[in-house]
């Protein structure tokens, strides 16, 4: 049973993935019953899914439905936190070849409110790639928070520091 509005949370393999109970903690102040859904590379490097299954209520979806779960409600909106330059750029691609991915293209199409918060470095985020996918995204009517007075990306090897200033608030605010 949901208890507010349902909001999918949706987990990449970077840094602030081991900070993800900050912004549950403060969606949860906001109202909202908290999915969350997380990429592999997350789950095996970031994230400890008991507490955040302990925190949320709701067990961490990876991968498609087992027949004895029951079903992820139909969400509000959704974040993307962190939010990789892989998944970034294979979601502006249409690649989806894994149950995040495959999740975050239908609801693209539905028009479900998106907010995406990624964690990239300078070099990583200077790729013509890159910025050829946050142009696709927004065009798609996807609200991607990067730029100025959102997240700015950092010079390499200094992520541990860029943590301390990551926007969870923006994401929260924005979805
Ligand atoms: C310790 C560690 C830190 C990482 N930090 C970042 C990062 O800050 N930004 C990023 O885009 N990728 C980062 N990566 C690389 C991603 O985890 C990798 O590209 C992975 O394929 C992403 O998969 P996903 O997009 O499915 O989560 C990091 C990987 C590790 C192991």
């Amino acid at each position: 049973m949901t208890t507010g509005r349902v909001l999918h949370l949706f987990i990449c393999g970077a840094g602030p993935a081991k900070h993800i109970q900050d912004l549950i903690t403060l969606a949860h102040d906001d109202g909202w019953d908290v999915y969350c859904i997380a990429t592999q590379s997350a789950v095996e490097h970031f994230l400890d899914t008991d507490s955040l299954a302990k925190l949320t209520h709701h067990p961490v979806r990876t991968t498609y439905r087992h027949a004895d779960r029951t079903p992820t409600p139909p969400p509000d909106a959704v974040i993307v936190a962190p939010a990789t330059y892989n998944t970034i750029n294979k979601w502006a691609a249409g690649i989806a070849d894994t149950y995040p991915l495959t999740q975050l293209a239908e609801l693209t199409g539905l028009g479900v409110r998106i907010v995406v918060l990624p964690f990239v470095n300078r070099a990583l985020a200077r790729n013509q790639a890159f910025t050829q996918s946050i142009e696709t995204l927004r065009q798609e009517g996807v609200r991607v928070l990067i730029g100025p007075g959102q997240f700015e990306p950092h010079p390499p090897r200094t992520g541990d520091t860029a943590l301390k200033n990551y926007p969870w608030k923006l994401a929260i605010e924005s979805a």
